[in-house]
């Protein structure tokens, strides 16, 4: 089965070929550098870039895969969450290209996709535990089997990738943040110790997460212009990942789940993943850097196992959303399939 991917949640524009036999054929992803002049994502700006991008992402990602929209057999999309003026561009593309060319159309939930992408490098058994660290979001999620999702915590405030544009930009680096800190940090050493956040919270917030007040402190600091870039970008992080470890470890624990997938944007952290190298009794995945960063093959993907569950997809009554919880999306699912 053949199914083109269409993602557009936030800034990046990608269309992806997926082959249930050969795997993903194509993978186009157009990023929108224009909001590195701004520090962060201008909504109106993602959405005019969305509308000009799409047609050459998809005319590439076809040829790429060396194949026309006759031979797909579905058309997958990301329809939440995200910025809806942002999603509502790819969603109107994948219903035209569903509509004119008769194909199935399968509505696939972001963050799922970053989970699932995990999936097109290597399987991995239920249950597990994932993570998701992106520039818009920050969960814990139980993973009982594909579309059996349990909502652990997730952030109050900022989400994890969003402080690390925004620490990024007060330390005058480029746009997204994530890997220039990343780069820097390798550096510098921790020589402050900032806060960790909610860890050691034993009541609600036990697996939730808030980083605003630590993005604050850092922000204090680099004005203080007391220590080197180096060493704050190597503090910050110490104290973003040692918080996101210990509350994965401490949900292992709880769910009794030995398996953690991580994803998102964030999951590309050098750091990060250097450190999971060091827990020996959980297994962790995380995809490969190219499927970190939002992009369609993971769209693709979980469109095709959602159509071989229901072996059909959705009217063009299905909508756009800003916002719905990943455990809340296959309950939508079914009731508009029931
Ligand atoms: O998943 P993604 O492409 O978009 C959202 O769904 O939000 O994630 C983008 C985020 C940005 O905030 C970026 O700074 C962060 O991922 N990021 C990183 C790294 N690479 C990307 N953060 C830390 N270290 C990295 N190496
Ligand atoms: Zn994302």
């Amino acid at each position: 089965m053949i199914v083109l991917g269409i993602e557009s949640s936030c800034d990046d524009t990608s269309v992806a070929v997926y082959d249930s036999e050969r795997g993903v054929l194509s993978n186009v992803v157009s990023s929108q550098l224009i909001h590195a002049n701004f520090g962060g994502v201008y909504p109106e700006i993602a959405a005019r870039e969305h509308t000009k991008n799409f047609l050459p992402v998809l005319d590439k990602a076809l040829k790429d895969a060396k194949m026309s929209l006759k031979d797909v057999d579905a058309v997958a999309c990301t329809f939440m969450p995200g910025l809806i003026v942002s999603l509502v561009v790819g969603v109107s593309a994948a219903k035209s290209l569903s509509f004119a060319a008769e194909k199935p159309l399968i509505p696939v939930h972001h963050i799922e996709a970053h989970i699932f992408a995990n999936f097109l490098v290597k399987e991995i058994e239920y249950p597990f535990l994932a993570l998701v660290v992106s520039g818009g979001h920050t969960e814990l999620v139980l993973v009982k089997d594909f579309e059996d999702y349990v909502y652990i915590g997730g952030t109050l405030d900022d989400a994890v990738g969003e402080v690390f544009d925004k620490v990024a930009r007060a330390l005058d680096l480029g746009f997204p943040g994530g890997p220039f800190i990343d780069r820097l940090a390798q550096q510098g050493k921790e020589v402050i110790k900032f806060p960790r956040p909610l860890v050691g919270e034993k009541g609600e917030n036990r697996f939730n997460f808030s980083f605003s007040g630590l993005k604050t402190a850092v922000i204090k600091e680099i004005r203080k212009g007391i220590y080197s870039k180096e060493d704050i970008a190597a503090s910050f992080q110490n104290a973003i990942i040692e918080t996101l470890l210990k509350k994965t470890l401490d949900a292992c624990n709880e769910f009794n789940v030995n398996r953690v997938v991580i994803a998102g944007g964030v999951s590309a952290n050098s750091k990060l993943r250097e450190e999971v190298s060091k827990i020996k009794d959980i297994e962790f995945y995380y995809p490969p850097l190219y499927l970190c960063t939002d992009n369609a093959a993971m769209v693709a993907y979980t469109g095709y196992k959602r159509f071989v569950k229901y072996g059909k997809g959705v009217d063009l009554s299905f909508e756009a959303k800003a916002r719905l919880r990943i455990d809340k999306f296959p309950q939508l699912l079914r009731d508009f399939h029931s």
